[in-house]
């Protein structure tokens, strides 16, 4: 071998959308006869049902026969007695399918079982250009599952199921040691603490408990848990916090027996504790600061 091309040697691109299905015509009964699908491609593409095609080399009829059976109106003009003999017969002798109008009743009937939707009840008037009634392929986008009315059958029939597993998972989990970041809603940021049964209020006015998962907030992938030294830390730091609220509001209770420096000993307590705990982790936004309010 003396020389190797190689495809970036050349400003060359591969070509992907070959249309190998339009090769010549199969089965042709006329010398020269273009197939039948590069014909109905080309009409597909550049008309509507209802239009007016025009060949004016018929040939064996090939235009007409591919333009009737996709409903449009046809023209076909040739100077060959043979030609206009044999497209006369091929047209005679072929069947084509039907189709029913989107204008008409029956059209809008059969939309609405393809379409799975309401059959509209708008005056019909038998118009080819409002095309036929097609069968679909399915074709899924936002806004086909915002609108779809199965969602509600779905969620009607799975929601009990999904709550039962929320409450079987809860239950799982109350006292569980190591707490939980949230990464997802309204306490996004913040950590579950399954030991801790207070409610909190969400940015959405509504309440939740601080001990448990609410649907959104349920990992989908397994988290590492918080184990070991900041497990342990983080234990000391919650500690010191309640200490502190619970001074705070004995302080703030009429002739209470608690004074201010017990309760700014306990404030540099939590605050100790709590550097302690984000001088340890690696990534202190994400844990105790959030955690402990
Ligand atoms: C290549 S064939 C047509 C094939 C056909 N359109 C198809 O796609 O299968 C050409 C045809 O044109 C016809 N023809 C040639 N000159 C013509 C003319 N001046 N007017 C009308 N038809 C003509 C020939 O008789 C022949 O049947």
């Amino acid at each position: 071998m003396r020389y190797c091309y190689f495809l970036n040697d050349y400003p060359l691109r591969k070509i992907f959308s070959v249309w190998d299905d339009t090769i010549g015509s199969r089965d042709s009964i006329y010398v020269v006869q273009t197939a039948p699908n590069v014909v109905a491609r080309c009409i597909l593409m550049t008309s509507d049902p209802g239009d007016l095609v025009l060949d004016p080399t018929c040939g064996s009829g090939t235009t007409a026969y591919v333009a009737e059976q996709w409903g449009r109106r046809w023209i076909t003009i040739d100077t060959s007695r043979v030609a206009i003999a044999l497209a006369r017969s091929r047209l005679m002798g072929a069947r084509y399918p039907y189709y029913l109008l989107a204008d008409s009743p029956e059209g809008q009937q059969k939309e609405a079982e393809v379409t799975r939707s309401v059959p509209k009840s708008t005056p019909t008037f038998g118009s080819i250009r409002q095309g036929f009634v097609y069968d679909r392929v399915p074709r899924i986008s936002l806004k086909s599952i915002a609108n779809n009315a199965e969602i509600d059958v779905i969620w009607d029939r799975m929601q009990p199921d999904v709550e039962q597993a929320l409450r079987d998972l809860n239950a799982e989990m109350e006292g569980f040691p190591c707490p939980h970041p949230v990464t997802s809603g309204g306490r996004a940021g913040k950590l579950l603490d399954f030991q801790r049964q207070e409610e909190v209020r969400l940015p959405s006015g509504e309440t939740a408990l601080t001990s448990e998962f609410l649907e959104w907030e349920v990992p989908r992938e397994q988290g590492t848990p918080m184990t070991g030294k900041t497990l342990a830390l983080w234990q000391d730091a919650r500690k010191a916090l309640r200490e502190l609220e619970l001074l705070e509001r004995e302080l703030a209770k009429p002739r209470s027996p608690v004074g201010e420096e017990k309760v700014n000993a306990a404030s540099r307590s939590f605050e100790y504790a709590l550097e302690s705990l984000n001088d340890f982790i690696e990534d202190p936004s994400s844990a105790a600061a959030s955690a402990l309010v």
